[in-house]
């Protein structure tokens, strides 16, 4: 098991309570979640949903995958416990309206756990990822090597604890 595999499964193996994947892709998350109550994942690439609703189906924890983005959440309001992002970041459209939008699903105590390939700290290698996103992000679907993620978080108010780096990918919890 590579690095960002065993980050996945450290991502969300201990969660409990009520959990939103957002970009939850073909589901590669989805068995390893073993505490949640339930998991609710969106996804807005149809193929990709159908895949993770499959894979839903074999997990033993209940779970449901919608087709929606993360600017706009179909949940109410403070009925999540912890929010999931893995290498969606990097793809948004708006990361500040996921990031309110989250905020709005999430609880007050509630956490948003992240595995993200962000913009690289060191100076020359940021400004190569910035030159070379025009082009990847035409043929990577939208996926930005120089998203200043952890910048942003911090920018709406979120108390951002790292809890591991690897290059440019970066495990985090964070908080409001
Ligand atoms: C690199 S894939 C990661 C998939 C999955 N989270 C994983 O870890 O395997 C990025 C995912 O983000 C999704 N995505 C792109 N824009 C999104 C948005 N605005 N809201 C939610 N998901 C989005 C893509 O459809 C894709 O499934």
């Amino acid at each position: 098991m590579n690095d960002v595999l065993r980050w996945r499964k450290r991502l969300v193996s201990e969660i409990d309570g009520v959990v939103l994947e957002i970009g939850v892709g073909s589901g590669a998350n989805l068995p390893y979640y073993r505490r949640a109550a339930a998991v609710f994942a969106i996804e807005p690439n149809q193929s990709s949903a159908q895949r993770a609703h499959s894979t839903a189906l074999r997990c033993a924890i209940p779970m449901s995958v919608k087709i929606a983005v993360a600017e706009e959440l179909p949940f109410a309001d403070a009925s999540i416990d912890h929010v999931v992002s893995s290498l969606v970041f990097c793809s948004v459209g708006d990361q500040y309206r996921a990031l309110r939008e989250i905020r709005r699903v999430l609880r007050p105590s509630g956490v948003l756990h992240m595995v993200e390939h962000i913009r690289p700290q060191e100076p020359l290698l940021a400004a190569a990822a910035s030159a070379i996103t025009p082009y990847w992000s035409r043929i990577a679907h939208n996926c930005h090597l120089d998203r200043p993620t952890l910048e942003v978080l911090r920018n709406e108010g979120w108390h951002v604890r790292v809890l591991q780096r690897l290059g440019v990918f970066v495990r985090i919890e964070a908080r409001m």
